[in-house]
């Protein structure tokens, strides 16, 4: 068993914190674009994402300073792309999980490689997490093609977003 996290490893999980608060930075985006359209409870959808996307950039923090790694911290980009309209906004962030999922997938496959099993074990909350947001967005998605064509079905649907904890 190795016991020391390899250079690579650790540029690889220093960079998913930059991702990380990334993602949070792209929800808050989509946050403001539904304050802008009256729909608060999607909006609060949003603003909890991004605490959520925060707290995962502070457990990749946590576990390189448990591991006495260096902490090298990149600078957080703006969104590419502003949102357009929600349908839009809500595949976009399917389309934005299956891409974390996929870098999440590439330190998983490196820390096998490398038989690291201390980020390996790191990283099982993060592959049942990723699960869980995709299979989020993906519900957001059916639930707006079946309730949001229509005022009362989008309130009702905003009303339900807004019991977010
Ligand atoms: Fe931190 Fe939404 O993945």
């Amino acid at each position: 068993m190795s016991r020391e996290i390899s250079t690579f490893i650790s540029t690889l999980l220093n960079a998913q914190i930059q991702k990380e608060f990334e993602s949070a930075y792209i929800y808050l985006g989509f946050a403001a674009f539904f304050e802008q359209k009256g729909l608060s409870g999607f909006a609060k959808w949003y603003k909890i994402q991004a605490r959520e996307e925060e707290s995962h950039a502070m457990k990749f923090y946590d576990y390189l300073c448990r591991t006495d790694q260096k902490i090298d911290l990149l600078p957080i980009n703006a969104p590419q792309k502003k949102p357009e309209s929600i349908e839009q906004t809500l595949k976009a962030a399917l389309v934005h999980e299956e891409y974390v999922t996929g870098l999440i997938s590439n330190i998983y496959f490196q820390a096998e490689k490398e038989n690291d099993l201390f980020t390996l074990n790191f990283l099982e909350w993060f592959i049942t997490e990723q699960l869980e947001e995709e299979e989020n967005a993906r519900s957001l998605i059916t639930k707006y093609e079946i309730f949001g064509s229509t005022p009362e079905g989008l309130y009702a649907l905003d009303k339900e977003l807004s019991q977010r904890k």
